[in-house]
């Protein structure tokens, strides 16, 4: 039996025929079916084709949907956030606007230490029930998966803390969270002058203890000048590697010592920011096969120049895109506003910003074989949109363009 049919819908999705991100002007190719219809068994994508095929096919069926009218395109993947996250930034943010940079608000005190104070203060509880909120306002947006990092405990129970959040919010099987160990996010205040006694910490306890408990997925460091060094950042991350943790990394966001570069030796899934990324490092990219992930809302938000996401593209550098959702250089849970944002002011075109908020960002969270596509087999993860096309999201800007939202053929918006 069929648990549910939607049909009649305009059918939008990426072709997952490579089983690979995709890079260049395969990210231009999206599949449309005309009065298309999905069906659904215990979750997943028993079927895929025109509604009177399907109708045809299956007789059988527990719920009809109607989605005469509208599109239907995969549920977003956000793969890079800081979901996690307990208190607010909003004086810093009128600060930022009068001309104060938002490094120097780190450098005495502020920006992510801020917010590091907010999350020791809270319980676990405390942030399963802030990190339950924000999910539901991923799901009124589109995003059905998100990745989270920690790297607001910046101490071992502290960093586990959020981790065990993720954990819990998984296992309510309330959300999808890929979660990712940022220990080193930014350096704790008794560590400025022996950063390695701190990267100590981070492989001889941390890393083992999380990989041990299965805590995280990836391992991600802040790699920038005056934070974590290419080094330093090397080190943790060949711990990471050793202890079972995939890579990601925080590269070449404020200022361009290399980060990126860090692809030519070492197996990186995906590299986020890369608003200062050079060739070299897009060769890097391109030889490591990762795919870039690029936030145009810190960039929007940060005022800064966006990455160069045409030429990453136009190397064949699979991109994705992302919120880095965060309670300082972007917040917003809204994927809609980064495909905006993706077209107009990184030149990407509708289809590729597509790609690169679904079958993109899930191999950017090493999901690609079970989200990110409308393909039999996969899980049933897709949105309805207002419209009868995607060309409405980054056009009808500033208003939410989803009408509802499902995870594993279950509605949840
Ligand atoms: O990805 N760049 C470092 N970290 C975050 C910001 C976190 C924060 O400001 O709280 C980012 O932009
Ligand atoms: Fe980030």
């Amino acid at each position: 039996m069929i648990n549910l049919l939607v049909e009649h819908a305009n059918i939008y999705t990426p072709k997952d025929n490579f089983r690979k991100a995709k890079g260049g002007l395969a990210m231009r190719e999206i599949r449309f079916i005309k009065d298309g219809a999905i069906a659904v068994k215990n979750g997943v994508i028993a079927d895929i084709g025109k509604t009177e095929e399907l109708k045809y096919k299956y007789s059988d069926v527990e719920e009809i949907i109607n989605a005469e009218g509208r599109a239907a395109i995969p549920g977003f993947v956000d793969p890079h956030t800081h979901a996690v996250f307990a208190g607010t930034r909003e004086n810093e943010f009128s600060m930022r606007m009068e001309g104060k940079s938002y490094m120097e608000m780190l450098r005495q005190g502020g920006g992510i230490l801020d917010t590091v104070k907010s999350v020791r203060a809270a319980s676990v509880y405390d942030l399963v029930d802030y990190l339950k909120k924000r999910l539901e306002l991923f799901y009124k947006w589109g995003t059905t998966t998100i990745e989270a990092k920690s790297g607001y405990g910046l101490n071992f129970d502290d960093e586990i803390k959020q981790l065990e959040a993720i954990k819990l919010v998984n296992d309510s099987d309330y959300g999808q969270i890929v979660p990712t160990f940022l220990g080193a996010h930014a350096v704790p205040g008794q560590f400025y002058d022996d950063k390695d006694a701190y990267i100590d910490i981070i492989t001889n306890k941390m890393i083992p203890y999380i990989a041990e408990h299965e805590l995280a997925k990836f391992i991600d460091v802040f790699c920038e000048d005056g934070v974590y060094d290419i080094t330093q950042t090397k080190r943790i991350l060949l711990k990471g590697i050793e202890c079972g943790l995939k890579v990601k990394l925080h590269a070449d966001e404020i200022k361009y010592i290399g980060c990126s570069e860090l692809a030519n030796d070492i197996d990186i899934t995906s590299c986020g920011h890369l608003l200062k990324i050079t060739d070299k490092g897009i060769n890097a990219l391109k030889k490591g096969g990762v795919v870039a992930t690029l936030l145009p809302g810190s960039a929007f938000s940060l005022k800064e120049q966006y990455a160069p996401a045409r030429k990453i593209i136009d190397k064949e550098v699979p991109v994705a895109i992302a919120t880095d959702c965060n309670p300082g250089s972007s917040y917003t849970e809204s994927m809609p506003l980064m495909i905006t944002l993706s077209v107009l002011n990184m030149n990407m075109t509708a289809e590729e910003a597509i790609t690169a908020s679904t079958l993109n960002a899930a191999y950017a969270v090493g999901l690609g074989s079970r989200i990110g596509s409308l393909d039999i087999g996969k899980q049933a993860d897709f949105i309805l949109l207002n419209e009868d096309s995607y060309l409405f999201i980054p056009y009808h800007y500033g208003v939410n363009p989803i009408f509802s939202t499902y995870k594993k053929g279950r509605k949840v918006h």
